[in-house]
């Protein structure tokens, strides 16, 4: 959703004139005609990586997440720009995810940083990572690292509705066979449920290199969802939170079960943002609106449940999508007097993955 992105942050227009241009196919239920400007989206993203570099302080290092599934009716091309547009901006590195990417090497192949930027991918079995080299031996560049992501991730899952039945070490320890047997020298990175320094411990015990965290910086000061949100992550119990088939993208993903994207029949807001139309135009939600529609023609607000505009929603910060452990946030903060959770820093949390001890969370100091 780089445009959008780009118009909150840098006051850029991108979406607006996407609008404009495409007002006259607002009520058309067919939107293959929607094109995204590449050179546009390449702005955006260098825009977006490059300020955001600038920013950066120390010797640290910033990635950027590239999620295949983003297709903007051009799969292939709209990937390969923001690819590469991120790799001209300076970026040291970017993680391949939700999708398999067996083409994402080859599409920066010929670019000056393809050798010298971290790549690395985001797998959910061993298989997929043998596919995966398998696929790009000829380009005799491995990948930097390796994030394996298990089935209590947020948002997105690279599992079927039979996620329950797997679990991260299992595949990890599989991975981590594979690269020794193979004598293949590198990193691997647990994610989807690490929510302690303890458990982050067990994955290098285990022989991973390190941990990829998500759900407990959700409700940092830092992370960009609203306030209002961030409550609903903190008094989220276990029984809110659902793994469904709502996203278009045809993986099933993990949300709170109020989340208001759910039910809701907004107009598909392609021709504003069209960030999952496929090849041919295509989007499993225009679909099941043009379905609702038809069969409640008459109806001026359509109830749409068997998928949701992720576009729309995602933007408006009304697609609540998080990890599994998202109902044990509670117990990492203190209870404000209205009732409400207090927010906590970045650096708070990143402390407390690094020193907390016997699956303990340090809390916030008092203020
Ligand atoms: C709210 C939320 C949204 C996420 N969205 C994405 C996403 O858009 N793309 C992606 O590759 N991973 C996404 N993830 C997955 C994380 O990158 C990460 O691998 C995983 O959630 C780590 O597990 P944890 O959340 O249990 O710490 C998301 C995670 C959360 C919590």
């Amino acid at each position: 959703m780089v445009t959008d992105v780009s118009d909150k942050r840098f006051d850029t227009k991108f979406v607006r004139d996407r609008t404009r241009l495409y007002k006259y196919n607002i009520n058309n239920s067919d939107k293959s005609l929607i094109k995204f400007n590449l050179d546009e989206l390449a702005e955006a993203a260098r825009r977006h990586v490059g300020k955001t570099m600038e920013a950066k302080k120390g010797d640290g290092m910033v990635f950027v997440n590239c999620m295949e599934k983003l297709t903007m009716g051009g799969p292939r091309e709209t990937l390969q720009v923001r690819l590469k547009a991120a790799l001209d901006a300076g970026i040291d590195g970017i993680t391949l995810s939700a999708g398999l990417h067996l083409g994402s090497f080859a599409l920066m192949e010929d670019h000056p940083r393809f050798r010298d930027a971290k790549l690395g991918i985001i797998v959910s079995s061993v298989r997929a990572l043998q596919l995966f080299l398998r696929k790009n031996a000829r380009l005799n560049r491995l990948p930097d690292y390796v994030i394996v992501e298990g089935p209590l991730a947020g948002g997105h899952l690279g599992f079927g509705m039979d996620w329950a039945q797997f679990d991260l070490a299992t595949i990890a320890a599989e991975i981590v066979q594979f690269l020794k047997t193979e004598q293949l020298d590198i990193p691997l990175i647990a994610a989807g449920g690490v929510f302690t320094g303890s458990d982050a411990v067990s994955f290098l015990e285990a022989g991973c290199a390190g941990v990829q965290v998500a759900t407990r910086f959700t409700v940092a000061k830092e992370c960009g969802l609203p306030t209002k949100v961030k409550q609903e992550y903190f008094q989220a119990n276990e029984d809110d939170i659902v793994v469904n088939t709502l996203s278009p993208t045809g993986y099933p993903m993990r949300m709170l079960k109020n989340t208001p994207a759910i039910g809701a029949g907004v107009r598909p807001g392609c021709e504003s943002y069209g960030y999952l139309l496929d090849a041919a135009g295509h989007c499993a939600y225009i679909t099941a609106y043009n379905n609702a529609v038809a069969a409640n023609p008459q109806a001026k607000v359509v109830v749409v449940n068997d998928k949701t505009c992720l576009c729309t929603h995602m933007r408006n910060y009304n697609c609540w999508t998080c990890g599994h452990y998202t109902y044990r946030l509670k117990d990492t903060t203190r209870r404000l007097e209205d009732g409400s959770y207090a927010e906590l820093s970045a650096e708070h949390i990143f402390h407390d993955y690094q020193f907390s001890v016997d699956h303990q969370v340090l809390l916030p100091a008092l203020v």
